[in-house]
């Protein structure tokens, strides 16, 4: 694994801008070093706040692909759909080729919906299957138990050491998700943590411990993980020699 490193923001709004502002200035990085930047981002509503940010930043839109690091099993204008959150948070406001948009097709067959999103991710990458694709930069966040992406404690996504996307079932939600594996998200250059609210401060601190319990801990990318955190979030947490905040 790369470098860990944390920034802890003094309140949400600074956390949404700090996140924000790191994204841009990876997009800028990349698409220097490479001629694009492949970017995953993550659903919830936490990073509602990053995308808005985002969006009135200066961003090599063209030269960006966006991914999903996972979605829920409904269509892409219901609810509690990723792809809707993103859309009215960020894609509403810039101009992306939408060729470059490659939304998880929530409202298909699960396993067709991983099938087709893996299609789109080696489509973009021109990868053999036989090797992982590297993201530039996948965007996560991480719920009160510990899940990320749709890796939920239990559930059989967790095991899944060859496929890049894959159905997942969420017994615990009643639900069936569609999300990326820890091989597909360790393989990336760079991982980064959205966790804001000190109802995650003590599951936060269980997974810098590395707690296979907290799926969060398998998280361990071959680039640098980055944890952008609130006080609420950091709480638990000591002092890093390297912590900015
Ligand atoms: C989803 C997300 C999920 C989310 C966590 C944290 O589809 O819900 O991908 O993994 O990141 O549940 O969500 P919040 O940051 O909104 O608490």
């Amino acid at each position: 694994m790369g470098s860990v490193k944390r920034r802890v923001a003094k309140d949400v709004n600074e956390l949404f801008g700090l996140a924000a502002r790191h994204i841009a200035a990876a997009a800028i990085s990349s698409v220097n070093e490479r001629g694009r930047f492949v970017l995953a981002l993550s659903g919830g509503s936490t990073p509602r706040g990053v995308y808005r940010f985002l969006a009135t930043l200066d961003m090599p839109w063209p030269a960006v692909h966006l991914f999903w690091g996972d979605e829920r099993c409904v269509p892409p204008n219901h609810q509690d759909s990723n792809y809707r959150m993103v859309r009215e948070s960020l894609l509403d406001e810039i101009k992306i080729p939408k060729e470059n948009v490659h939304r998880i097709m929530g409202e298909l067959d699960p396993p067709e919906a991983a099938r087709v999103c893996a299609e789109e991710i080696q489509a973009v990458f021109k990868s053999p299957t036989s090797e992982f694709p590297l993201f530039d930069l996948i965007l996560l966040g991480m719920g009160p138990d510990g899940h990320t992406a749709s890796l939920f404690p239990g559930t059989a996504a967790l095991n899944e050491a060859s496929g890049w996307v894959v159905a997942n079932e969420v017994p615990q939600l009643n639900t069936r998700r569609i999300t990326f594996t820890f091989p597909l998200i360790n393989a990336a250059r760079e991982v980064m943590f959205l966790v804001a609210g000190s109802e995650k401060a003590d599951v936060l601190g269980k997974v810098m411990e590395g707690d296979p319990a907290y799926p969060s801990s398998l998280v361990r990318p071959k680039g640098d993980l980055l944890w952008f955190l609130d006080r609420g979030s950091g709480s638990g947490l000591g002092k890093e020699p390297d912590e900015k905040s």
